[in-house]
């Protein structure tokens, strides 16, 4: 489960705003969440955190999880493989999971398909989990003024702060 106020607040307000259906609510069309901060502050964690969250508040949806890296790795062009349709899938998913956004090699193409992702999101107000390790400035010049300036306008932010928890665990 997310246990960070800010993120379970998020969970709640999309939660809340479903519609109602036969098996319990139907997820909503409603903000994004953009969970920032340094390498080992547990974005991924949250993040997944809560897309459980909204599973536990009885919430039916269907989502899908990817890394920026992943995303471009998948929908490369090549042969016997409908990359479009497989952008479409992940574009019109309910809900969203992008994951180390900016972390991923850029060039023109996956600026190009981050923008198709996040300004379809955008348009149509589609819930999106984002974790990136980017301060807001440098997302900005990662991902191009078209992408930030959307995501400024659809997400509610969280950073997060404190040591790499990767490096502070306790041995096991
Ligand atoms: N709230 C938490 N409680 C317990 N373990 C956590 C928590 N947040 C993160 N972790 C663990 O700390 C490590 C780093 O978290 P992760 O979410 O992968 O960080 P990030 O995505 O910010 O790099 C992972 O092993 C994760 O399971
Ligand atoms: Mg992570």
């Amino acid at each position: 489960m997310a246990d960070y106020p800010q993120v379970i607040a998020w969970a709640d307000e999309i939660a809340r705003a479903g519609r109602p259906g036969p098996g319990g609510p139907g997820i909503a069309e409603g903000p994004s969440l953009l969970i920032a901060g340094p390498t080992g502050t547990g974005k991924t964690y949250q993040a997944y955190g809560a897309v459980r969250t909204l599973l536990g508040r009885g919430v039916r949806l269907r989502w899908e999880a990817t890394t920026s890296a992943d995303l471009h790795a998948r929908l490369r062009p090549r042969a016997g493989h409908d990359a479009e349709r497989d952008l479409q899938t992940l574009v019109r998913c309910p809900l969203l999971l992008l994951d180390d956004l900016g972390a991923a090699k850029t060039s023109e193409w996956t600026e190009e398909l981050t923008y198709r992702l996040i300004n379809h999101r955008y348009e149509h107000t589609l819930p999106t989990l984002i974790t990136t390790n980017l301060p807001t400035a440098e997302l900005r010049t990662a991902l191009g003024d078209r992408v930030a300036s959307r995501l400024a306008e659809m997400t509610e932010r969280v950073i997060l702060t404190g040591p790499d928890r990767r490096r502070t665990a306790p041995a096991a």
